[in-house]
């Protein structure tokens, strides 16, 4: 045990509001979805009922057809826009009405299998996360094409990646609610998302509202529908790790939706590969591949989805994005035009992310990758601190300070002392 893991318990335990944790308590007041599921997993490293708490009190917001919201609004906090009356949803406790990536059933498979035997929580919880994962497959995807929907750039977790510029030029703004954010007294402006894209981003919730959040009206019919590779890649490894708990704990009708599933995806993922060997989000409104490559183009090595061909041109990918940038892994391409080294997803390095893309790395035998990601991911948390984000040309923190999941990063695995354990261990 060292100071910083000292430090990085205290954040968590700081960011604990009684069962759910905040990812910062300035920034971000209440329960973020795929948050939760990262720091279940920093959690369990010294206290794994609370770390199993964490994913419980998540699926306490989940809805009546299975989604898991991106915010559980917990209790009442000042300081962040848009709160519950902007979403204008009524039901307890009160939610956002879109998702985010479902990591929660990896991290669950990950917290069972530290369990020792004991499958109670799992069998709590394993209805609620097939029923998370049917959401996706099936009102996200109501033509069955194995590509899901996501309505809004929320809901990939990477807000205002270059990935959404093209499909949100298409949403005309029909708010205007530069006056209503909060986030800009919180965190210097150059290092958030523009007006333009929160007008945009709050018309589509003005649109779901209109067709009062029905799933499947919003999925068919909001001006903004992508396939995100990121929400697509995460749920293909999700399904494979709840298909294990399935068989694992004899849900055997669950087994063969899920087989079926990920069957489905497998298959679809290939409209999403480029002509270069890369893959990248798809605008399903135009059936156009979006342009920028960014930090998703490593997950599907995550869903273990990729071909060895597709993980030797990622490898030589990553080697020149990162003799480019510094750190890895840059948000996006650092010899891309909208590269932009401190403002949010266009460009600064996550350590969640990193986790995922290393998992992924090693799952195709390029372990040396994999460490020199954990290395990179270690050294931003020394030099400077459990920050939300960092720039990639010189590791300084970004957004937010004491941030819960870059502090759950540093505990499960960059901070570790048994790297080729860790590496595996999603
Ligand atoms: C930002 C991030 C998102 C995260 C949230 C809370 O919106 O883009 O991925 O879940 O903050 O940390």
């Amino acid at each position: 045990m060292t100071d910083r893991d000292d430090a990085a318990r205290a954040v968590l335990r700081r960011n604990d509001r009684g069962g759910f944790t905040v990812p910062n308590g300035r920034v971000y007041p209440f329960q973020w979805n795929w948050d939760s599921a990262f720091v279940a997993l920093g959690f369990a490293t010294f206290d794994l009922d609370r770390a199993w708490r964490e994913l419980e009190t998540l699926f306490e917001g989940q809805w009546q057809d299975g989604m898991v919201p991106h915010i559980v609004f917990r209790a009442p906090a000042e300081g962040y826009y848009p709160g519950p009356e902007a979403w204008g949803i009524q039901r307890q406790p009160l939610t956002s009405g879109i998702s985010q990536p479902p990591v929660a059933a990896t991290a669950a498979r990950v917290l069972h299998d530290l369990s020792a035997g004991d499958a109670a929580r799992i069998r709590g919880l394993f209805p609620k996360l097939f029923a998370s994962h049917r959401w996706w497959h099936e009102i996200r995807d109501p033509d069955g094409t194995g590509l899901v929907t996501m309505v809004h750039p929320w809901e990939s977790g990477r807000d205002n990646s270059p990935d959404w510029d093209e499909p949100l030029s298409h949403v005309v703004p029909s708010v205007d609610v530069a006056h209503l954010r909060k986030d800009l007294g919180h965190v210097d402006a150059t290092q958030r998302p523009t007006h333009d894209f929160y007008n945009r981003v709050m018309t589509l919730v003005e649109e779901a509202k209109a067709l009062a959040w029905d799933g499947v009206s919003v999925a068919r019919t909001l001006s903004f529908r992508v396939c995100d590779l990121g929400i697509q890649s995460i749920l293909l490894r999700a399904d494979r790790d709840l298909l294990k708990l399935a068989e694992e704990l004899g849900f055997s009708t669950e087994a063969t939706a899920l087989r079926d599933w990920i069957a489905r995806s497998e298959t679809a993922m290939q409209r999403l590969r480029g002509a270069d060997g890369l893959y990248r989000s798809l605008d399903l409104r135009s059936g156009r591949l979006s342009e920028a490559v960014t930090c998703a183009a490593f997950l599907p090595l995550y869903a273990r989805t990729a071909s060895p061909e597709d993980a030797l041109a990622l490898k030589e990918y990553l080697a020149a994005t990162r003799a480019v940038a510094g750190f890895s892994v840059a948000s996006t391409d650092p010899r891309d035009r909208r590269f932009d080294a401190t403002r949010y997803w266009r460009g600064p390095v996550w350590l969640m992310m990193n986790r995922m893309i290393a998992d992924g790395l090693s799952g195709y035998g390029l372990t040396e990758e994999a460490n020199t990601l954990r290395q990179d991911s270690g050294e931003l948390v020394r030099r400077n601190g459990f920050w939300e984000y960092f720039d990639p040309r010189n590791g300084a923190g970004c957004g937010g300070p004491d941030f819960s999941w870059t502090a759950a990063m540093w505990l499960s695995w960059s901070g570790s002392p048994s790297a080729e354990q860790t590496l595996t261990a999603l």
